[in-house]
């Protein structure tokens, strides 16, 4: 199916996004630091969507908190907004790091895209196999197919520097110790993250984070998010699903997925004009934390739109409710 872009007004949304976004962060705010995952995430999954359903939207969930079976809200497929405006996707993490905020860890956040309807890859439940960088780079000079050395390598050349002073970002998992052991053999720096690979997708793009590359398995979820991020900061990703049984086969069947091999770009992942928005609900790189001061509460959004490469970060303060 194409994407329907014509009714997709994102300037129109880009306030209404970063609402929903900022609303996500506060719910959640309380639970900070407070040890509990599944209460945490279900803060910010019911204030988005309490959010989204006042939008005059036809919203779909196409990357959701899960199946309809195992997902009461958000879950993929679920029609949101008042079902009375433009047809579009969704993908959302409402709380991309629920480890991360239970535990009071940098780079929580909550996270949410919109396109045209037709315009996002419906990724399974199933881990991606990931690799991205910023922009500046000519089309594919690192590839999943390469090993982590070469990329390192390709990089590098690329960028005009040793390898020494490349810096790639990997989520720390015992399944990426050799991947790790791979980059590090090259003399390159890698910075491992607890958890939140959007965020860490996204450092590649950001100035100033010293990341060069994102490298690892995660979400594909989180995959597609972090290709709608890139799509409009800049940048490459590549992604390639990886299925550990027939279940998770299963999904990518049900999502419409023949090829089970095939590497997406991130305009595979991505095809239409985005908004991204991204509060901060743990303090890092990227974003500040949400805070309290004075009995009013301050969160910050980042909200980027690909159609011309804005970005805005919108810091909102109200009275604590
Ligand atoms: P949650 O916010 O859902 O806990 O996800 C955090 C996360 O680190 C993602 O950013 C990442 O894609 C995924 O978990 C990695 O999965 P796993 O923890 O199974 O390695």
């Amino acid at each position: 199916m194409t994407a329907q872009s014509s009714d997709f007004d994102d300037d129109m949304l880009s306030l209404a996004i970063a609402r929903v976004s900022e609303m996500a962060a506060i719910a959640s705010a309380s639970l900070i630091g407070r040890g509990d995952n599944m209460a945490a995430d279900q803060a910010a999954v019911t204030a988005m969507r309490e959010e989204l359903n006042k939008l005059a939207i036809a919203g779909v969930v196409v990357i959701g908190e899960g199946e309809r079976d195992e997902a009461p809200m958000l879950y993929i497929g679920e029609e949101v907004g008042t079902g009375e405006g433009p047809g579009i996707d969704i993908a959302l993490d409402p709380l991309e790091g629920t480890t991360l905020t239970a535990m009071d860890m940098p780079n929580a956040l909550t996270v949410i895209s919109m396109g045209p309807r037709h315009s996002m890859l419906h990724a399974p439940d199933v881990y991606m196999e990931k690799l991205a960088i910023g922009p500046g780079y000519a089309d594919g000079v690192v590839q999943l197919t390469m090993t982590p050395a070469e990329r390192v390598e390709a990089l590098a050349a690329a960028k005009g520097v040793p390898m020494s002073d490349i810096k790639v970002c990997i989520l720390e998992r015992p399944r990426h110790e050799e991947m790790i052991a791979g980059v590090r053999s090259t003399g390159a720096a890698v910075r491992l993250i607890m958890d939140g690979d959007v965020a860490g997708v996204m450092h590649c793009a950001e100035p100033g984070t010293g990341i060069d590359m994102y490298m690892g398995s995660g979400g594909a979820p989180e995959g597609v998010l972090a290709a709608s991020a890139l799509k409009c900061m800049g940048g490459q990703i590549f992604g390639k699903l990886l299925f550990r049984n027939d279940d998770e086969k299963g999904r990518a069947a049900k999502a419409g997925i023949t090829d089970l091999d095939r590497i997406y770009a991130r305009d595979d992942m991505v095809r239409g004009d985005v908004l991204f928005a991204a509060s901060g609900v743990t303090g890092g790189t990227l974003l500040p934390a949400i805070k309290t001061e004075g009995g009013r509460i301050i969160t910050e959004t980042l909200v980027l739109r690909s159609k011309t490469g804005e970005v805005r970060r919108i810091r909102r303060e109200a009275p604590l409710a």
